[in-house]
């Protein structure tokens, strides 16, 4: 019997998004993060998978100080264009998603997932950050968008599986 934990892939066929917004929760917006901000987007990041119940990323988490995860992010910015759209409320960051737009295959991914502070859960915030996500792939010209999780977290279960997105299982 294999045991986990296990991994998966949700994709969004583009083509086919036609999904009107999401409600806004009141008083957040949401934009793109300039340079000098990549600090607190990693903050969110950290702290917003540390507090995910039962700590699934825990071992990953290991690895990843918000320092050096903003070193990442700036690395990944400077060479392949990626790109974090922020959730601000109240003048605070309170949720993200940074993704890289690969012209040449097509696809838009969202190498570091949807995050959202943990205080701020449950609103429509991830929905918020996931539907503009996908409509600004499409408005790009790519036909897909991709992001790699683990099955059985919040993410897989309740908010990935919007907007079109279906789950492929991956082989750890
Ligand atoms: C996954 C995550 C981004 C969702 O953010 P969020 O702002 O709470 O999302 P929303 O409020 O838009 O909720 C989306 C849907 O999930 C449901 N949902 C969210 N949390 C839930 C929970 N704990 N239990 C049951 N349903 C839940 C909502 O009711 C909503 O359902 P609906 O569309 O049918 O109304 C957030 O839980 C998070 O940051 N988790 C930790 C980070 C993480 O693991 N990210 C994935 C990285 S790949």
């Amino acid at each position: 019997m294999p045991f986990g934990p296990f991994y998966c892939v949700f994709r969004w066929d583009l083509s086919s998004f036609e999904y009107s917004e999401p409600p806004h929760p009141p008083e957040t917006l949401l934009r793109y993060a300039d340079a000098g901000e990549i600090g607190s987007v990693a903050e969110v990041w950290y702290e917003g998978l540390k507090d995910e119940p039962g700590a699934p990323w825990g071992d990953y988490l290991k690895k990843w100080t918000p320092g050096t995860a903003a070193k990442w992010f700036l690395d990944s910015q400077r060479r392949m264009g990626a790109r974090f759209l922020v959730a601000e409320k109240e003048k605070a960051l309170v949720g993200m998603n940074g993704m890289i737009i690969e012209k040449r295959s097509g696809i838009g991914r969202f190498f570091t997932g949807v995050v959202v502070r943990s205080a701020e859960r449950n609103l429509g915030i991830g929905s918020m950050l996931l539907h503009c996500s996908l409509r600004d792939i499409k408005a790009e010209g790519l036909r897909k968008a991709e992001v790699e999780t683990r099955d059985g977290i919040t993410a897989s279960k309740y908010l990935y599986s919007k907007f079109g997105g279906k789950k492929h299982m991956v082989q750890s």
